[in-house]
């Protein structure tokens, strides 16, 4: 059995700055489920939203936060992640981070900043259009210079241990099963506190600007253990991904509005004016809903997004990789609309923690996209995200440090994972047909627009799915895509039922039953 002081699960942005953070005196375990860059970190493009510019303020962004956040952010969270973003960029630039720059009109070199939508200043720093891998790059270098955390690429967590205490009977996190997928063995770790850095659901939608890491794990797991989940119907959809018969999960940066970039209809007239005074600038609920509604109005397969305004030379600079991503599919950005559709993109809700990171059950952590602080409300302002796993690794390592420098919880037996009941499993169509169904009902039924019969027909048909995949997976051995598609239903099912608490519209959860917002029956956040 393999014993550590802290157990990070996820390697993205929040996984990686915990980890760098953390004293050097304590044994971690970060573990990942595919190559270690690889997760939506990786993949932002726009960039992390901060306070830089002297003519911006800590109060313009607390408030564009909550405008966007439709009532339901937690104001103390904001105010403490919004006026913590300048110190988190200083560290991330500590760190090595080249993040674009430009020459001010007095000769000073000054971050260049860029705006998305809901931002009333232009306060987005970035690296580029390429910000994520920026970010993960440079992460991941540094942490390979530490000998005190022991890296665990394809190494699948399957499910969080438990132990209750025979005095006090208070149940707390000790560790975790984990699959080494290249072995196929399952490993029960042993840990002192666990942090679930796990990212978002996206593939639990047919379309996503998600990687296929996606499938919300840790808040499967964590629901699993007992621990309280918030907020699951806030699912935003980003507006531009891009629409192309092999364009898979492209997403094509709010930051191309932010530097004038027009929504089209196919016969292009511009259509944002009519719904939102922002028009291209709106949030990217609204937006979004324009388009679906466009969409469905007359028809389309997809709408167009057109920055061929601005010079090549211009795009290059500022969009590389947008304009690199859109050649490869024969679309010249520089002089034509570039085809759009809205994907499922970030998860608003998650496992329910403080400030800290800290959630319900003791030693366990959940940090990013997996967890819900309250920061983002019923909808996320853009490049809001990057910035809450910097803040929030930041306070969690502080918490982790004092709990474990006080607990005197020193290492548990754990009992070995139980594999005597289980047999080779042989019809991976199963599994397969399984995802699809999700996947595809998701879409259809629990997507941009929702109603009561929607929500219920897609009900139906994840309790039949769920129970076959239990039985499933209760008799066969357990692979990667197993343990993800039961993570899938779950949490399909855990927003499928948050939809159909929340009988109102706000923020990302609009159904044309109750097409108003009702803030004397629902101004709270939605808890399981
Ligand atoms: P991730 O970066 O997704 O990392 C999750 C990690 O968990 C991965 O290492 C994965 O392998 C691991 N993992 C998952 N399950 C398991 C398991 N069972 N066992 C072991 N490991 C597991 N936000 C912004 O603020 N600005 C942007 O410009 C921006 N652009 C975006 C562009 C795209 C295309 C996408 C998809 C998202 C974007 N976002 C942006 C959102 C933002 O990138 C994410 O919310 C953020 O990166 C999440 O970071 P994270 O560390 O929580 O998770
Ligand atoms: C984008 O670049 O459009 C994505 C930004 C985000 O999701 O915060």
């Amino acid at each position: 059995m393999q014993s550590y002081d802290v157990m990070i699960i996820g390697s993205g942005a929040a996984g990686l700055s915990v980890a760098l953070a953390l004293p050097k005196y304590f044994n971690i375990a970060l573990i990942s489920k595919s190559e270690i860059n690889e997760g939506a970190t990786f993949y932002a493009q726009g960039g992390i939203s901060a306070v830089m510019d002297p003519a911006d303020t800590n109060d313009a962004h607390i408030a564009d936060t909550l405008a966007a956040g439709s009532g339901l952010c937690h104001r103390d969270v904001v105010e403490h992640i919004v006026s913590s973003g300048r110190d988190r960029i200083e560290w991330l630039i500590e760190q090595g981070v080249p993040f674009s720059t430009r020459t001010s009109k007095s000769g000073n070199k000054e971050f260049h900043l860029t705006q998305e939508g809901g931002h009333s200043h232009r306060r987005v720093v970035h690296a580029a259009d390429a910000t994520g891998a920026a970010v993960e790059d440079t992460l991941v270098s540094r942490i390979k210079d530490y000998d005190n955390v022991s890296l665990m690429e394809s190494h699948a967590a399957i499910d969080l241990i438990t132990t209750t205490c025979q005095h006090t009977k208070q149940k707390r996190c000790v560790g975790a099963y984990v699959l080494n997928a290249a072995s196929g063995e399952v490993l029960a770790i042993n840990s002192r506190v666990v942090v679930l850095a796990t990212g978002g659901i996206g593939k639990v939608y047919l379309y996503t600007s998600n990687p296929s890491v996606a499938t919300g794990d840790g808040i499967a797991m964590a629901w699993r253990a007992g621990c309280r989940v918030a907020n699951m119907e806030f699912v935003q959809f980003h507006p531009t991904c891009l629409y192309h018969h092999r364009a898979k999960t492209i997403l094509l940066t709010e930051a191309l509005r932010g530097e004038g970039a027009e929504l089209l209809l196919p016969n292009g007239k511009r259509f944002m004016t009519a719904f939102d005074a922002r028009a291209e600038l709106a949030p990217r609920d609204i937006v979004a809903r324009a388009i679906d509604h466009e969409m469905k109005r007359l028809g389309l397969n997809c709408v167009y997004l057109d920055i061929s305004k601005k010079s090549k030379s211009f795009l290059l600079e500022h969009f590389p990789n947008a304009y690199q991503t859109c050649a490869e599919y024969g679309i010249d950005i520089a002089s034509e609309p570039i085809p759009v559709v809205p994907a499922a993109h970030y998860l608003c809700g998650g496992i329910v923690t403080d400030i800290k990171g800290q959630t319900n059950l003791p030693h366990l952590y959940a940090v990013g996209e997996a967890a819900c602080t309250g920061l983002h409300g019923a909808n996320r302002m853009a490049s809001n995200s990057l910035l809450e796993c910097l803040v929030v690794a930041s306070t969690a390592v502080e918490s982790i440090t004092d709990l474990l420098k006080s607990a005197t919880n020193e290492h548990v037996e754990i009992a070995p994972w139980d594999a005597s009941q289980v047999v080779e499993g042989n019809e991976d169509v199963i599994i397969s047909h399984s995802w699809d169904e999700i996947r595809r009902v998701m879409w259809d039924y629990v997507g941009i627009v929702r109603t009561n019969k929607r929500l219920e027909r897609a009900q139906l048909r994840m309790d039949i799915l769920k129970g076959e995949i239990n039985e499933f997976y209760s008799s066969f051995r357990v692979s990667k895509n197993l343990i993800e598609l039961r993570n899938l239903v779950l949490i399909a099912e855990l927003i499928i039922q948050s939809a159909k608490i929340r009988q109102e519209s706000r923020g990302l959860h609009y159904t044309l039953d109750y097409p108003k917002t009702d803030d004397i029956n629902f101004l709270s956040d939605t808890i399981l």
